[in-house]
């Protein structure tokens, strides 16, 4: 499973790519807001950082409105994914932008019909939002739940566009990500800092520190 940084904050990035494991960033108008600096800046200075997919989300418009800013970010650089609303209107987006040779990213999927929908349209990746499906329903694996259906969905069919884990809130959402067959999840800085940490392993290194020392 890939991983992606899903953060617009540029010196979380850059210590995450230090690490060499991020193989790209996924950015959206909250984290865009959240850093208060222009989107197409922000993305330039990214693409200098990390050397993979880069997704930036297109505002929500009448396609062809979407599909004209889609257009001015993916001559930032060859490494940018369009990130586009599931809506009709981000449907159509979708289809013009694969039929230009431009990358998507569907997000906001909260359904198997809306992925297939997006994966016809060609979108590249599709980004079902585990964690706010967890945060509005009772169960704890509906999130995971989605993206499993959308990969048996997707198999089924011989459908390539790739399934990436959104809206991750937690390490156990890593786990459910990978044994529900995602292709990619994209995580926030601070839970990539958790993923690191096991009590054993702490408590594993200070007894190895103390050997070592007789
Ligand atoms: O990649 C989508 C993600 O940023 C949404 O996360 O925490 O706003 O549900 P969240």
């Amino acid at each position: 499973m890939q991983f992606f940084i899903d953060t617009a904050n540029i010196d979380e990035i850059r210590t995450a790519s230090t690490w060499g494991i991020i193989d790209g960033v996924t950015t959206n108008p909250s984290l865009i807001a959240r850093e208060g600096r222009n989107l197409g800046e922000t993305i330039r200075e990214i693409t200098t950082l990390i050397d993979g997919p880069i997704s930036a989300e297109v505002q929500e418009a009448p396609a062809e409105a979407m599909v004209k800013e889609a257009f001015s970010f993916a001559q930032i650089h060859p490494n940018i994914i369009i990130k586009v609303p599931m809506t009709f209107e981000g449907i159509k987006a979708t289809k013009t932008l694969s039929a230009h040779g431009i990358k998507t990213n569907v997000t906001l999927v909260f359904s198997v019909p809306q992925a297939l929908m997006a994966a016809k349209a060609g979108a590249t990746y599709v980004s079902p939002f585990i964690g706010r499906i967890d945060d509005f329903t009772a169960s704890e694996r509906a999130g995971s739940d989605l993206v499993q259906d959308i990969r048996i969905a997707f198999d089924n069919y011989g459908i390539e566009t790739k399934i990436i884990a959104a809206s991750i809130r937690h390490t156990q959402h890593v786990t459910q990500a990978a044994l529900a067959g995602a292709d990619v999840a994209t995580i926030p800085f601070r839970v990539l800092l958790d993923m690191i940490e096991h009590p054993l392993t702490t408590k594993g290194l200070a007894i190895f520190r103390d050997a070592a020392k007789k």
